[in-house]
């Protein structure tokens, strides 16, 4: 028996949650799935803010300029001049649903500055932006009698009519989702389904996302054929907290907005040399000037200097980057913080319009999953949870009127089947293979690229393409199996997408093709055969 709604949404970040609520105000029944519990997401952890045009001084255009800057010729300029122009609106809109922004002793809101922006523009609450939006959003959710919220519900596969061998033309009619505390795969019906999943930082063996970006919603979205594009544009966050374990704190490039500079080992401010911009140039020229530091001195990581911001501002602005710091015996006042950079985002993805409409009919996309062309070969610092939030109130209007037009569905949707046999011993393969798919992209695809590394990264993700279908096929799913088939597939994804690009464009640099083609255009992935 499958459970039915007006709408489901996956996901629970900025981008679900928004969605979710407009639907929701506009009558519709509403299903939030979302793997873990509802907060966990990469929004949670945003820090630097919001991008918007709320002062007197700035002007949409100026944003725009810097964002087309920053995306290096791939963006699509009436895609941002659209979603840009939403800005102040949704601004509003949050700060109506529980967003304190952080104010200056004037009553005015304080206004961040971050890399590639010509202004202080970034609207943050101290530095700690995305949990204040998470939690104003779920107290909005939780007092929705239309919304019905499946926590520790993993989306494993969209249900489309061309699946299910229906005449006409395609069309999502549901999903099936791991319910993780029963281990059931249990089957949802809808004429609508938002994408909401996030990005793939996980691919990396360095990232600065939570252990939920593991690409899921490109995954699923893919295997149903619909159109995906710009996978190669990952943007490496310059300024992660060197450790020497996996993990990578990341350090506010709002932090760089307030003076600090970076360093190499022999203490030279070393972005001088790279870009006129110095710290504050857009980031795929800082991480790829930090990376060539380190290659040059051999250096595990560079220095990030913040001796020369007062401390009160440290305390005021970033109390959370503050006591982490703390906590690894750095104090900011005093000491340097050890910063690499370390995946951070995904430019690419699902492709859809301004409506948030995908190629399927019915299924929509917003936020880090969905490829707009607002960001272009790299994203504008602070522009991703502004698009989230954009898209998602768009979207939410298409979603009105394909309710109005499209028919519901006469139909049964079949239960899920599973495979039936489970062998433990086997089970650490899969441990290899997730660790196997973040080293090769991080050695093969990362800041510095060439094509006889992407070569080498496609050879080893076919291999484990071919471990990993067999085993989905011939054993029971659950989450990690499911997890590491979605990884490996985008990681496929971003490996033919960046041997297509024979140019260096934006987030992409290449060794073997060091300029840019101006006639090279978005890039597309290969068609999925099921
Ligand atoms: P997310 O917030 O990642 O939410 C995805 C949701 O989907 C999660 O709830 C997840 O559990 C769920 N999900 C995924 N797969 C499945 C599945 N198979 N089944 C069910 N549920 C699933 N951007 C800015 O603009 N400003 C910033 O200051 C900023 N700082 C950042 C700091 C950090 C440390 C990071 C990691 C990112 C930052 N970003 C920032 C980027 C920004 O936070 C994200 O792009 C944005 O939050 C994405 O929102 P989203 O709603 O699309 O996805
Ligand atoms: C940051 O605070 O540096 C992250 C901002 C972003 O990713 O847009």
């Amino acid at each position: 028996m499958s459970q039915s709604y007006d709408v489901i949404v996956i996901g629970s970040g900025i981008a679900g949650l928004s969605f979710a609520l407009k639907v929701a105000e506009a009558g519709q029944r509403v299903a939030i799935i979302t793997k873990k519990n509802s907060a966990e997401s990469n929004t949670n952890y945003a820090q630097g803010g919001i991008a918007a045009v709320t002062s007197q001084t700035d002007d949409v255009e100026m944003h725009v300029a810097d964002t087309l800057d920053a995306g290096d010729g791939l963006c699509d300029e009436a895609s941002v001049r659209e979603i840009l122009s939403d800005g102040a609106a949704s601004i509003e809109e949050l700060a109506q649903r529980g967003v304190s922004f952080t104010q200056l002793d004037d009553g005015t809101v304080s206004l961040g500055k971050e890399g590639g922006h010509s202004q202080r523009r970034i609207l943050h609450v101290k530095d700690v932006t995305g949990k204040a939006i998470e939690d104003a959003l779920l107290h909005g959710i939780a007092s929705s009698a239309n919304i019905d919220t499946f926590e520790h519900h993993f989306a494993v596969e969209l249900i489309t009519a061309a699946k299910l061998n229906q005449p006409g033309a395609d069309r999502v009619l549901g999903l099936y989702a791991l319910n993780t505390k029963t281990e059931q795969v249990e089957t949802f019906q809808s004429r609508v389904v938002l994408l909401a999943t996030g990005g793939i930082g996980q691919v990396y063996q360095y990232t600065t996302n939570p252990f939920i970006a593991t690409g899921d919603g490109i995954a699923m979205a893919y295997r149903a054929g619909v159109e995906v594009r710009n996978m190669e544009f990952i943007q490496f966050h310059p300024t992660a907290f060197y450790s020497r374990d996996s993990d990578r704190f990341l350090i506010s490039e709002a932090v760089r907005g307030e003076g600090a500079i970076l360093r190499n080992l022999n203490g030279e401010a070393f972005m001088e040399r790279y870009d006129e911009r110095k710290d504050l140039a857009p980031r795929d020229i800082v991480a790829r000037a930090i990376d060539s530091e380190m290659k040059q001195t051999g250096a595990r990581h560079v220095w990030l200097d913040t001796r020369d911001i007062p401390l009160k501002k440290l305390h005021d602005h970033f109390p959370n980057i503050y006591d982490f710091c703390l906590k690894q015996g750095v104090a900011l006042e005093e000491d340097m913080i050890p910063v690499v950079p370390a995946a951070h985002y995904l430019c690419g993805g699902v492709k859809t319009n301004l409506s948030g409409e995908t190629s399927l009919a019915g299924l929509y996309a917003c936020g880090e999953v969905a490829c707009t062309g607002l960001h272009g070969a790299n994203r504008l610092a602070s522009n991703s949870l502004l698009e989230a939030v954009v898209m998602a109130n768009r979207g939410a209007t298409a979603v009105g009127k394909y309710l109005k037009t499209s028919h519901a569905v006469a139909l049964e949707l079949p239960n899920w089947v599973d495979g039936d046999v489970r062998d433990s011993d086997e089970r650490v393969v899969l441990l290899h293979n997730w660790d196997e798919v973040k080293r090769t992209m991080w050695d093969y695809v990362g800041i510095v690229r060439s094509t006889k590394r992407l070569e080498r990264a496609r050879t080893r993700i076919q291999a484990l393409e071919r471990e990993i279908t067999d085993y989905y096929w011939n054993f029971k799913v659950d989450e990690s199996l499911l997890e590491l088939r979605n990884m490996i597939l985008v990681a496929g994804l971003v490996v033919d997408c960046a041997l297509q690009r024979s140019e260096s464009r934006g987030l992409h640099y290449t060794l073997d093709f060091t300029d840019k083609d101006e006639a090279l255009a978005d890039s597309k992935v290969r068609m999925s055969a099921s």
